[in-house]
């Protein structure tokens, strides 16, 4: 059931300044963060977009009063198909959000490189060109804001090794946000990596320690509090930095 957040006020974030309804579109929004992301912010009084692959996944979304496409982010003309439909649509906040984890306990000697690749196709290439499809979208926004949801795992600096897929698909996932935040100072676009914490999802499992409310909570806290001065930047969810 759709429910107001704790803490939640029909503010629009403190970001705001418009008495337009703000708008945020984020993939991978019929369950995990996606979803929560999906209910916090229309519980806040956004408009709110978000894709799912599955056509049953709909109906979750348009109980919150969002508008839901179908959208596989692999699918390059089911992105174009998305970006169509959103032509004129301003997106303050795109959350490119849908990932995967990949095989897990994956040992060097025995690597699945085919199950690297998608890895690759879903955590780096997808929200490349979600990012790119919607770019006019985010430029015609106030708040011209783009996540791309990593991980701390993504981090160089703190790698341990053992994630290969994933960690490397986060890593080229921030280079990305990083390049991209810099070709799109001059449009006034503000691109961040954000990882939102260990949290109980299906990819983060039971004994995460965080619930999908706090984080997103923390999340959208961060979002709202963006300027362009922290576009390029790398942060986990309670806003402190994290190293490359
Ligand atoms: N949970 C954590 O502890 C954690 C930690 C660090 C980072 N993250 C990141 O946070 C994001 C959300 O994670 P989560 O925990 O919410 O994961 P989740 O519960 O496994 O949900 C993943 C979401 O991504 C969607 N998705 C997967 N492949 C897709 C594709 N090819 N095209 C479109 N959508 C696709 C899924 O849609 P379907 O329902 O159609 O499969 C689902 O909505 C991910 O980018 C993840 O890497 C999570």
């Amino acid at each position: 059931m759709p429910r107001k957040p704790r803490g939640a006020k029909r503010s629009h974030g403190s970001g705001s300044t418009s008495r337009n309804v703000p708008t945020v579109l984020i993939t991978g929004a019929g369950r995990g963060l996606g979803y929560e992301y999906a209910q916090q912010y229309a519980a806040d009084g956004w408009k709110v977009i978000g894709t799912v692959r599955d056509p049953k996944a709909k109906a979750a979304l348009t109980k919150l009063g969002a508008e839901a496409h179908i959208a596989d982010v692999t699918d390059r003309k089911a992105i174009a198909k998305l970006a169509a439909g959103l032509k004129g649509v301003p997106i303050d906040v795109l959350i490119c959000n849908a990932g995967i984890y990949g095989p897990r306990g994956m040992s060097l000697g025995k690597l699945d490189y085919a199950a690297w690749e998608e890895v690759l196709r879903v955590n780096l290439l997808g929200p490349a060109a979600v990012a790119e499809a919607l770019l006019g979208n985010v430029a015609a926004s106030e708040k011209k804001i783009i996540v791309m949801m990593s991980s701390r795992l993504g981090s160089i600096a703190e790698m341990r090794g053992g994630d290969y897929f994933y960690a490397s698909s986060k890593a080229a996932l921030n280079a990305v946000g990083r390049a991209f935040s810099a070709a799109l100072a001059g449009r006034g676009i503000t691109v961040v990596s954000l990882s939102p914490g260990w949290v109980r999802t299906d990819m983060g499992g039971k004994r995460a320690p965080l619930a999908p409310e706090t984080s997103v909570e923390g999340l959208r806290k961060v979002i709202a509090g963006l300027t362009p001065g922290k576009s390029g930047s790398f942060m986990s969810y309670d806003g402190s930095a994290i190293p490359w």
